[in-house]
C-alpha cells in the first residue's frame, strides 16, 4: 500500500497497480463504466484533455473537470458519480481530469495491469485478483496533493481484508508493508461506519462544504457495482469483460 503516488518506489513496476480515489474520481469512473460509458480517458492536464477530446463528436464525449472539489467552468461534468446515469453516459467516452485521482492513475500507467478501485467496486477488484493471482500488487491511494487520505487508505484496507478472508490466510501471508497492516486495521475499525469515517476525512469535509453530501453517501457504499475499470492503453480504461 502506498498512501500517495509520490511514495511509489521509482524504477519499479508491479504486475498489477490499483489506483484508489474513493472521493471521488475512481468511484466516478466505476459508475460511468457500469452505466455504459464506452471508456474513461484520464488526464492530469485540463488543456490536454480539451485538445484530445476536440476531435470527438460532442454527442460521443463527456468532458469532466474538477479542481479543489469543484466543477471546472466550461466542462460538462465536475466529478460527481451521481451525474453518470445510463441516460447520459451510454456509448460516450468520459474524458476526465481531477485534482489527485487522475494523477494517481497516470503515475501507475506503465504497470502490466492497471485498475481503478473504490469502495463501490471493491468485490469486483478482489474477484479479479483472486482469479489472476498477480505476484506483486500495489494499492495506490490518491491522497490530497501529496498527503495521506483516510478514505483511500480504508479502501485499500477493505480490499486487503476481503482478500484475506477469501484466501483464508493471516494478514502476514499477504506479505505487505506496514501501510497495508494499518490500512486493514483502519477498515476493521470502521467497516460498519464508513460514511461516518468519510465525514471525518479532510476531503469529505471539503465536499460537504460544497454541498456534496449525497456523493459521500454514495461513495461510502461497499460492493455496490460489479464493474472493473481496467487500462486498455495508457490512460484509457474500459470495463473488464471476464
Ligand atoms: C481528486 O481527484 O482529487 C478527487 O476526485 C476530487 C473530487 O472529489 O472531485
Amino acid at each position: 500500500v502506498f498512501h500517495t503516488p509520490e511514495l511509489i518506489p521509482s524504477g519499479k513496476t508491479p504486475d498489477c497497480a490499483i489506483a484508489i480515489d474513493v472521493l471521488r474520481a475512481t468511484s466516478t469512473m466505476a459508475t460511468a463504466l457500469n452505466a455504459g460509458a464506452e471508456a474513461v480517458q484520464v488526464f492530469s492536464d485540463l488543456n490536454e484533455l480539451m485538445r484530445v477530446s476536440e476531435s470527438w463528436a460532442p454527442e460521443k464525449r463527456i468532458r469532466a473537470g474538477e479542481r479543489g472539489g469543484a466543477k471546472v467552468e466550461g466542462f460538462d461534468f465536475g466529478n460527481s458519480p451521481l451525474d453518470c446515469t445510463p441516460e447520459v453516459v451510454t456509448g460516450r467516452r468520459l474524458f476526465i481530469s481531477t485534482t489527485n485521482g487522475t494523477r494517481a492513475l497516470t503515475s501507475i500507467q506503465s504497470a502490466e495491469t492497471v485498475i481503478a478501485a473504490a469502495l463501490v467496486n471493491r468485490q469486483a477488484v478482489v474477484d479479479y485478483l483472486l482469479a489472476r493471482r498477480p505476484e506483486t500488487v500495489w494499492l495506490v491511494g490518491s491522497g490530497w496533493e501529496g498527503s495521506f487520505s483516510l478514505e483511500d487508505t480504508v479502501c485499500a484496507g477493505a480490499i486487503a481484508h476481503r482478500l484475506q478472508v477469501e484466501l483464508g490466510v493471516p494478514l502476514e501471508d499477504l506479505a505487505g508493508n506496514d501501510e497495508l497492516i494499518s490500512a486493514v486495521s483502519l477498515y476493521s475499525q470502521w467497516q460498519d461506519r464508513l460514511l461516518e469515517l468519510l465525514h471525518h476525512a479532510t476531503h469529505g469535509k471539503r465536499l460537504l462544504r460544497l454541498h456534496c453530501h449525497e456523493d459521500l453517501k454514495y461513495c461510502s457504499q461497499t460492493d455496490l457495482l460489479n464493474v472493473l475499470p481496467i487500462q486498455r492503453e495508457p490512460g484509457v480504461l474500459v470495463k473488464h469483460e471476464s
